[in-house]
Formats: structure tokens, sequence, C-alpha cells
């Protein structure tokens, strides 16, 4: 297990799916972890359901990605009590899928406030704390479509490689103040989102939902799907002291899925 003791934590897109076993992880690691997303309700039961191995004191925000004005005013009144967060998770809900010759000027606009603009105004918060600390770590929850485009996830596709190449940047420009920047790729793992994808791909073709998964099953080296706490598990080795050289890099998360090196 890797010590996150005396580090503060704030991970995105937390009040289920991904976000959440990222939480679980890097609270169980020792660190006092901050969740967020929009819905209330589901955020107060993770924050209860974190563990406590060090008596930490874990607490959420409500934040709506789309809303920058929002989201600045509410990070910077938490930056006021907590000085330094040393561990970032960026991550929110994915866009709707769809192709993307058709998706509108505005969607494509949309995803890439909540994405890239949104994640760039976090770091760009967090940074003076994360410099005072000479540690952070940043990691971006992307998608194994930043190295094969998702047919049919347009929006996706087009967004994750722009926060891919902000990443690489920023990996290049923040290492010196001891914060590594990296991004873990999702491949297909059991969380709500996957259930909208294969929802939405079986009333495209007309077949069960079932049919879609055992499809994508079989196509994975590892024949079967990611479980969150496996995705978990490698953003919190990110996360930790012992990564510290580890800068700039895409780690799939995806039982064998991309083919490309
Ligand atoms: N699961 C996969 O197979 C897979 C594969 C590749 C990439 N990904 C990507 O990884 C990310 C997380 O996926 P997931 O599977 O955990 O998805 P999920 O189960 O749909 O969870 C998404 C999380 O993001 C939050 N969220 C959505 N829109 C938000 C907004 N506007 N502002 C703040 N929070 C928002 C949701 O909470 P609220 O609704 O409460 O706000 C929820 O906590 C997504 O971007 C997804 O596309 C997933």
């Amino acid at each position: 297990m890797y010590d996150l003791q005396n580090k503060i934590a704030l991970v995105g897109g937390a009040s289920q799916g991904l976000g959440a076993a990222c939480a679980i992880r890097l609270a169980a690691a020792g660190a006092t972890v901050i969740v967020y997303a929009r819905t209330e309700e589901k955020l107060k039961q993770v924050v209860n359901n974190l563990p406590t191995p060090l008596a930490q004191e874990h607490s959420y925000l409500i934040i709506d990605t789309h809303n920058l004005v929002e989201t600045n005013k509410t990070i910077t009144q938490f930056l006021k009590k907590t000085k330094t967060v040393h561990v970032l998770v960026n991550n929110t809900g994915g866009p709707a899928a769809g192709p993307l010759y058709t998706t509108s000027v505005a969607d494509l606009k949309l995803a890439f406030e909540s994405h890239v603009l949104h994640a760039h105004q976090i770091v760009q918060l967090l940074l003076p704390g994360m410099r005072a600390a000479n540690f952070g770590r940043i990691v971006n929850i992307l998608s194994v479509s930043i190295k094969e485009p998702i047919d049919d996830l347009g929006i996706s596709n087009t967004i994750r490689a722009g926060m891919a190449n902000w990443a690489k940047t920023l990996s290049r420009e923040l290492g010196q103040w001891g914060i590594t920047v990296n991004n873990v790729l999702p491949g297909f793992t059991k969380t709500e989102r996957l259930n909208y994808l294969f929802s939405t791909r079986a009333e495209k073709a007309g077949v069960s939902i079932e049919a879609i998964s055992k499809n994508i099953e079989n196509s994975i080296p590892i024949k079967r799907l990611g479980e969150p706490e496996e995705l978990a598990a490698a953003v919190c080795f990110l996360c930790s002291p012992e990564a510290g050289f580890i800068n700039g890099i895409n780690l799939p998360v995806d039982g064998g899925q991309l083919r490309s090196l």
C-alpha cells in the first residue's frame, strides 16, 4: 500500500464510478480526500464510505465542471482554509456518444470547457500550494481513445486528445517543482458510463446489451471488463511519492485492448 499520509487529495467526478473508486483507494492510502461532482446526496454517501485509517476528515464540494465561474469561486473559497492540495485527480462525466461530423460546435465547445478548461482552471488554482509544498500529483482520467479513437465517440475522441497534449505540456513545465502530471487511460470498465455506452450501441445495432458486452469482452485479450478498483489502483500508484520519477505518461488500464505500442 502506498503512503499518502498528510496528503490532501481532490478527486473530480467522484459521486460514483471511477472517481469514487479513486477516492476510496487514496483514502485507504492515508490521504484526506475531498470529492466533487454535482449530486450532493451521492457525494455524502461516498464521503461516509471512505476509509479513515488515520482518522482523516474527508469532505465534498459541489462542482459542475460545465460552470467555470462557479467552480472558480468554490475552489478559491475552499483554498482559503485548505492552503495546499497535493493530489488532483481530474475527472468528470464523459461526453454524449455520436459521430463527430454531426456534432454541433456548441456541444464541442461545452465539452472543451468541461474537460480541458475546467482542468486547466483547477490546476492554476492549486499550483501555488503544490509549488510551496514542492510536491504535486496531477492525474487525468482520459481514455484509450487518445491512442486509438473509438467509433461513435466523436466528442470524446477530440477532447481527450486535447487533454493529453495539455497534460504532456504541463508535465514538462511543472516537473521542476516536484509536480508530476500523468494520464490514466481506462479501457472498458464497469460503471454507469459503460452501461450508457453499451445501451447506445445495443439500440443502434438492434441487439441486446448482453450481446454487445460479450462481443467487447471477447475482443479484450484479458477476456473481461475492467473493475473500477483496478483503475483506481493505477491512479493511486501515480499519486504516491514512490512514483515521483514517472512524469508525462499515458498509462492504459485496458486488459490489453490497445493494439498500438
Ligand atoms: N467506464 C469506462 O469504461 C470509461 C472508459 C474510458 C473513459 N472513461 C471516462 O472516465 C470518466 C469517468 O467515467 P465513469 O465510468 O466513472 O463515469 P460515470 O460512472 O458516468 O461517472 C461520472 C462522474 O462524473 C460526474 N459528473 C458528470 N458530469 C459532471 C459535471 N458536469 N460536473 C461535475 N461532475 C460531473 C458524475 O457525478 P454527478 O452526476 O453527480 O455530477 C459522476 O460522479 C468519464 O469521462 C468517462 O468518459 C470511462
